[in-house]
């Protein structure tokens, strides 16, 4: 983990704290852009090669995260302050790492999340405001340091991600009913965090088709594997 943990860029080692075992997997992207679909071909390849991998969301994954985002996501909660917002994210996100993100990695397992804290500073810190700088100390605050090992970013245009919700049969939730300027700040403050975080995150198009988005993320994945030392070239 220590030479991956070098690649870390933009975030000072002092407050990282990636010393597991595991892998630790993250996907981010606005709504409809593909995660949930290439996070279920990655876990069928990563377990078809012998791995043990599972998936985990965000916010969610423990009782309380669930309750945190049946309570965000609720289109009749008209919209909490932004900070509030913020806060309950770090809440569930603090759950998550402690509870079932660490100590899979602890004991050596692949972990792949849908959504961390990149999420929070793409949509609290850039697109509502916050700052990026701030959510990001809170952020490491509330997950003792935990970084990804890597992260894929689903790049994909906000009139897209529309047409792809409108196409879909269940309801949006509070936050995919946004408006299309807030989603193309959301799409900017991703963008911005590509650029920052360049050696973590991996910036996929995700226009292409199912199947050649997962070729990329393949490639990238076997690269990670072996430079674990996970598989052999
Ligand atoms: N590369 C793609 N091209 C076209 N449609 C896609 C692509 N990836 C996913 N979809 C479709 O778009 C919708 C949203 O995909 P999903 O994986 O649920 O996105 P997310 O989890 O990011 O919200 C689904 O109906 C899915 O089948
Ligand atoms: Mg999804």
């Amino acid at each position: 983990m220590v030479i991956y943990k070098n690649k870390i860029a933009g975030i000072s080692g002092s407050a990282v704290d990636n010393a597991s075992k595991g892998i630790f997997i993250t996907f981010e992207g606005v709504d409809g852009s593909g995660k949930t679909t290439q996070i279920k071909l990655l876990n069928k390849f990563l377990k078809e090669k012998g791995f043990n991998s599972f998936i985990t969301r965000e916010p969610g994954g423990t009782a309380l995260g669930d309750s945190i985002r049946k309570l965000l996501l609720n289109p009749e909660n008209n919209g909490p302050v932004a900070r509030a917002e913020a806060l309950l994210f770090e809440a569930a996100r603090a759950e998550l790492t402690e509870k079932v993100i660490r100590p899979a990695l602890d004991k050596g397992k692949i972990v792949i999340c849908d959504r961390y804290f990149d999420s929070t500073l793409a949509y609290q810190g850039f697109a509502r405001g916050l700052g990026i700088d701030s959510l990001l100390d809170l952020s490491l605050w509330a997950t003792s340091g935990l970084v990804p090992d890597i992260t894929f970013l689903l790049s994909l245009d906000a009139s897209d991600s529309e047409k792809r919700l409108d196409r879909q049969s269940r309801k949006r939730d509070r936050i995919e009913h946004e408006d299309g300027d807030f989603k193309k700040k959301l799409q900017e403050g991703y963008n911005e965090l590509a650029g920052r975080f360049k050696e973590r995150i991996v910036l996929i198009d995700a226009n292409k088709e199912i199947n050649k988005i997962f070729c990329d993320i393949k490639l990238k994945m076997l690269e990670l594997l072996i430079s674990r030392g996970w598989l052999t070239q």
